[in-house]
């Protein structure tokens, strides 16, 4: 389909170079910083054409670049600033404790509040243990559920982003190959790994009928994230925990975005299926550097060394840290207190959702949105996409994710990332904001189809 990208070379250009103008400081950095960090940067992910934006400053919905310039950010923090950045609840608290301890080593009463503060909400996750990040947790969430089941394989859903785990890091990206996805991990990491197309059922029955003698678990995100802001539907989410009671395998949540991002119960709530293990990150880390897993107790028992022997290992210097579990606790009691928020969420979904449909009426350009509540995919594709493989070979034209991404940066709107467009609201994110980021992406369009 040639006519969708018909001005989108030009324009690339075009915009390039207006951006290039507001951020020339930013550009300066940014060739200094090419000396000292690999590409200039500090994650694939934050990297922009032609260069990013070097931020300094957070507050609500907004962001502050290195040249003064404020965006309106739909990427808060990678999902973990529902809450808004530098929310005075949570800068209170952190300044609180960072005064009487920001590290102990040592128990203490937070960690036992802030599990207390999950479980409350996702009452499967019967016994809990902290991590720093959501691949760490997804790391031990898997060791646990092969220690239990005594089985090796995992099933993982195509597109499915659990971190760089080795054995949990293939099938992310297309073209899909199944191998490792990074040079440096070997391919006996990732030879226990089988790969299901998310709500494509009989690839999941067949898959696993294939399988059955060896598979530990199967490992979901309730809505993809990275993978293009796409739920399981409930049939499939049902088929896979009806399946795994039957070939006594564990099911696992990969909740690090949509746990309290889709509602206070996240993606269990929103599925309506009990998983064996749930993994969370992000927000319950209330800003900070979080992560945790937990699950049946009958599981999660493994890990306790005063009753098992061959006890299963989990630990780090600073797992369940007082600073980010105070923090986490305020971030949790919050959103139990507003929890009218994830309406909010709801009808700014919506209403992105309804104006998307009338661009692509105007413009003749197919677009979807795709999401719930705090997930907003949105997608130029010939179809709505249900799987990853449809977000991605469904695309009519690679470059409009790009000048997008570029045009909104130049109308101080910014998100992550230039080849998917995903974004993450906040509980500061209102109606007039989704009104500029649709606005902006009308113009935009309006000028690449133009004649
Ligand atoms: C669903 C999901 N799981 C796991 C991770 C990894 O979490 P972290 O980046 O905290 O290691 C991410 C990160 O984006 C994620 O989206």
């Amino acid at each position: 389909m040639g006519q969708p990208c018909l001005n989108t070379p030009r324009l690339l250009n075009k915009y390039t170079r207006i951006y290039e103008e507001k951020t020339s400081k930013s550009r300066e950095l940014y060739e200094k910083a090419k000396s000292i960090l690999p590409a200039g940067i500090t994650y694939k992910i934050r990297d922009f054409h032609p260069y990013p934006p070097y931020i300094i400053r957070g507050i609500k919905q907004k962001v502050v670049d290195i040249d003064g310039n404020e965006y309106t950010d739909y990427w808060m923090g990678h999902g973990a600033l529902i809450l808004g950045h530098s929310n005075p609840e949570i800068v209170k608290i952190i300044k609180l404790q960072a005064e009487i301890g920001t590290h102990f080593g040592y128990e203490h009463p937070l960690a036992v509040k802030w599990a207390e503060s999950i479980k409350r909400n996702y009452p499967t996750m019967e016994l809990i243990r902290f991590t720093n990040s959501g691949t760490e947790a997804n790391v031990y969430a898997i060791r646990l559920a092969r220690a239990y089941t005594g089985k090796k394989k995992i099933i993982k859903i195509q597109g499915g982003w659990h971190g760089s785990y080795n054995g949990l890091h293939v099938n992310v990206h297309p073209p899909f190959t199944g191998k490792p996805e990074s040079p440096g991990m070997l391919e006996e990491f990732s030879k226990y790994t089988v790969t299901v197309e998310l709500n494509n059922i009989s690839d999941l029955k067949g898959k696993i009928r294939e399988n059955k003698e060896d598979i530990a678990a199967l490992i979901m995100e309730p809505v993809l994230g990275a993978g293009g802001g796409v739920p399981a539907n409930r049939e499939f989410a049902e088929e896979a925990r009806r399946l795994c009671y039957k070939y006594n395998c564990l099911l696992i949540f990969d909740e690090v975005i949509t746990g309290f991002r889709i509602g206070l119960g996240g993606g269990r709530e929103y599925l309506r299926v009990d998983p064996d293990l749930s993994v969370m990150g992000k927000i319950i880390g209330g800003g900070l550097p979080a992560g945790a897993f937990g699950g049946r107790s009958e599981v999660m028992k493994l890990l306790n060394h005063r009753e098992v022997e061959k006890h299963v290992f989990q630990g780090g210097t600073f797992t369940g840290n007082p600073l980010t579990a105070a923090a986490g606790i305020t971030a949790i009691n919050y959103l139990e207190r507003n929890h009218s928020i994830y309406d909010r969420l709801g009808e700014i979904h919506s209403y992105i959702e309804k104006e998307v449909n009338k661009i692509s009426e105007e413009t003749g350009l197919p677009i979807y949105v795709t999401g719930t509540r705090g997930i907003i995919g949105i997608h130029f594709t010939s179809k709505k996409p249900i799987n990853a493989r449809e977000v991605f070979e469904s695309r009519y034209c690679e470059d409009i994710y790009r000048l997008v991404n570029l045009y909104m940066r130049t109308k101080n709107v910014l998100y992550i990332s230039e080849s998917i467009m995903h974004l993450l609201p906040s509980i500061y994110h209102t109606i007039e904001d989704a009104e500029k980021i649709v606005s902006t992406l009308r113009n935009v369009l309006s000028e690449s189809t133009a004649s």
